[in-house]
């Protein structure tokens, strides 16, 4: 087994909350990865000690890594991400930048050309995004369906998603196919019965697209109960592009998340912040269809738990960047800069039950980010710079070097 010592590191955001730090911030302070684990936490100072205590118990070869003062993080964990597709949606984004409005039916479109696409088309698409993300820092994410909306489609898009990730979520309902526009309810019913059957064994999520344009409340409740009563967890879609329904929904159901919240009124923030269910706000989406920002302040004094993914698809945000996610969280949402990294980190691992990521910790996955900066602050500080010197994954670097 290799083991791997980080020391010299100027800024080490653990999130093992302290005294008024729910990133648990220390300076000069060292890391130690065993295999894949995170093996020991401490200050630099320390580190000698422990590292000579490690490998008189396990006898592995080390590895020193002087990151020279730079800032350290947990990778970060993208909850919701629609990252199997096929084509290209460039023309409808440069059309919106001249005022024409998103609408939920583009999504048809995507799923014409995904649907045309081979697994082998798809699954190389696929791997250039899971190296996009790596190289931004991104180290756990969730991948959708969506695109497909036949059984089979939805299956196989469901296939080559868990060839990358063990975060795999039904997404069925994510608009009713064209043709089954004259007897939706149709449509509903193979979601909740053959799709749902189909995909289960491929997926660990299931989520609905709960708006106007795409399936109402009681559709929503009615396919979410479904995957719940076949073993998944819920998630959901809501209060988009408009007021509605979806927060209620995903908190009466006890979903993980509800994802978007950008029009929310009093009783959703209250009832949000009664549960355990974590809003994921999703800022690519609002600067790509030129909506108002989700009011991130609102949440966090009111006690909710805030996650920040990119909701990378071709339709309304067609980026994989976490970092641009944390710029726009801190100037246009009213987030600190530590509550924007805790978002895209230890709050993203909230939204898909993990307490094995997001983390600095013994015991937790060695996934971690060496910036070139010498604080986190820089990811907001210096938005569209790469700052991300070096991906480690399951204590292997991935990508380093800009
Ligand atoms: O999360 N809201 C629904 N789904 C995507 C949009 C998909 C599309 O337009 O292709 C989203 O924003
Ligand atoms: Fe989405």
């Amino acid at each position: 087994m290799t083991a791997t010592l980080l020391t010299n590191i100027g800024e080490l955001t653990t999130n093992v909350a302290g005294e008024g730090d729910p990133c648990g911030t220390m300076h000069d302070a060292a890391v130690l990865i065993e295999g894949d684990r995170i093996a020991w936490v401490g200050a630099g100072a320390d580190a000698e000690r422990a590292t000579a205590r490690a490998r008189h118990d396990t006898d592995a070869d080390l590895v020193v890594l002087d990151v020279g003062g730079a800032a350290v993080i947990p990778g970060f964990v993208d909850s919701h991400t629609h990252l199997v597709f096929g084509g290209d949606r460039a023309d409808e984004f440069e059309a919106r930048m001249t005022g024409v409005p998103y609408a939920a039916g583009g999504i048809r479109r995507t799923v014409a050309a995904t649907r045309a696409a081979t697994d082998d088309e798809l699954r190389a698409r696929l791997r250039g995004f899971v190296a996009e993300l790596h190289a931004q820092g991104t180290t756990t994410f969730e991948i959708k369906t969506g695109y497909g909306l036949t059984v089979d489609d939805e299956t196989r898009l469901a296939r080559l998603a868990a060839e990358v990730t063990d975060e795999v979520t039904f997404l069925g309902a994510h608009v009713v196919p064209a043709e089954y526009a004259e007897r939706r309810d149709d449509y509903v019913d193979l979601v909740c019965g053959h799709m749902l059957q189909a995909v289960s064994r491929h997926a660990r999520w299931i989520d609905v697209f709960c708006e106007r344009g795409a399936f109402t409340a009681d559709e929503s409740r009615r396919i979410l109960a479904a995957g719940i009563a076949h073993g998944l967890q819920a998630r959901v879609h809501g209060n988009q592009l408009g007021p509605g329904e979806g927060v209620q929904v995903a908190v009466a159901l006890g979903a993980a998340s509800v994802d978007h919240c950008t029009y929310l009124d009093d009783a959703d923030v209250a009832a949000l912040a009664a549960s355990d269910t974590v809003a994921t706000l999703l800022p690519g989406v609002e600067f790509s269809t030129r909506h108002p920002y989700p009011d991130a302040r609102r949440l966090i004094d009111a006690g909710v738990t805030v996650a920040l993914a990119s909701d990378c698809n071709p339709g309304t945000s067609f980026t994989s960047s976490m970092p641009l996610m944390i710029a726009l969280a801190v100037r246009e949402m009213g987030m600190t800069p530590a509550e924007a990294v805790w978002a895209a980190t230890a709050g993203g691992a909230r939204a898909l039950r993990r307490d094995d990521v997001g983390i600095v910790a013994h015991g937790a996955r060695a996934d971690l980010v060496v910036l070139d900066a010498p604080t986190r602050v820089h990811l907001a500080y210096r938005p569209g710079v790469p700052l991300i010197a070096r991906t480690i994954l399951g204590g292997r670097t991935v990508t380093a070097g800009r």
